[in-house]
């Protein structure tokens, strides 16, 4: 054996080059510490945790909405995250920031995009346009592949679904306040799946327009 493998008592690198169990052992705990260095930090910055100005928790109706899309698939075509690219930011405006999605459970960030980024729709249309698209996308943009939903226009929403929902995201953090709970059942009496869907989509990415 040559001398450089002869290493002062105690330590040999080569002992942990020849074990498997000892080289996957270190790699783990590298791994581990490199990952909570990172992560870790990003549960105590502000610019993380908290929302950024003009950033409120979704209405009942526009949370319906959101459930629609949810059941839907619509983020299997759809992503909401404007990436800090030029290409991106003359397209579809300021890049997206931690702090408006802090009430949003799960976020919609997603990756796939068949279609365009939703992330500031919000305004862009008026209510009509989306509701003409919604049940037939061909009939606004012709080359389009997206599909009808028909059915949204006909479901109504079921008022008494929206408290619990949203107990349940005052919870995890969402400052929901009594009165906008107990006043849930009657914002979206009468509505239907498809007002709530429109609601929702005016309300994207308006706080950084
Ligand atoms: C199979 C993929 C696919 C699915 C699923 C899908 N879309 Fe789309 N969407 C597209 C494509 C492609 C476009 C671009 C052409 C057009 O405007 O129709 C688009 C465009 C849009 C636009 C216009 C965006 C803009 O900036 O012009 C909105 C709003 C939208 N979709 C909402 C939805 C909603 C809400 C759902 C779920 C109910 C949904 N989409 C499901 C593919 C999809």
């Amino acid at each position: 054996m040559s001398d450089h493998n002869q290493t002062t008592a105690g330590f040999s690198h080569e002992k942990v080059e020849t074990s498997n169990f000892l080289m996957i052992l270190l790699i783990l705990l590298v791994v581990a510490v490199g990952g909570l260095v990172e992560i870790v930090p990003l549960f105590f910055q502000k610019s993380t945790t908290e929302p950024v100005t003009g950033v409120q928790p979704y209405t009942a109706l526009q949370l319906a909405g959101r459930d629609v899309y949810l059941r839907e698939g619509c983020y299997n075509c759809h992503s909401q995250m404007i990436r800090p690219f030029r290409a991106e930011t003359l397209r579809y405006g300021h890049y997206s920031v931690a702090g408006e999605f802090v009430y949003d459970h799960p976020f919609q960030w997603g990756s796939k995009r068949t279609g365009p980024d939703l992330a500031r729709v919000g305004g862009k249309y008026s209510d009509e346009w989306h509701r003409i698209h919604l049940n037939n996308p061909r009939d606004v943009v012709p080359e389009s592949n997206m599909p009808a939903y028909v059915w949204l226009e006909k479901s109504q929403l079921d008022p008494a679904a929206l408290a619990p929902r949203m107990k349940a995201l005052r919870t995890v953090g969402v400052p929901y306040t009594d009165a906008q709970i107990a006043g849930a059942a009657d914002e979206v009496k009468g509505k239907t799946e498809m007002d709530a869907v429109v609601a929702y989509l005016q309300s994207l990415g308006l706080a950084l327009k």
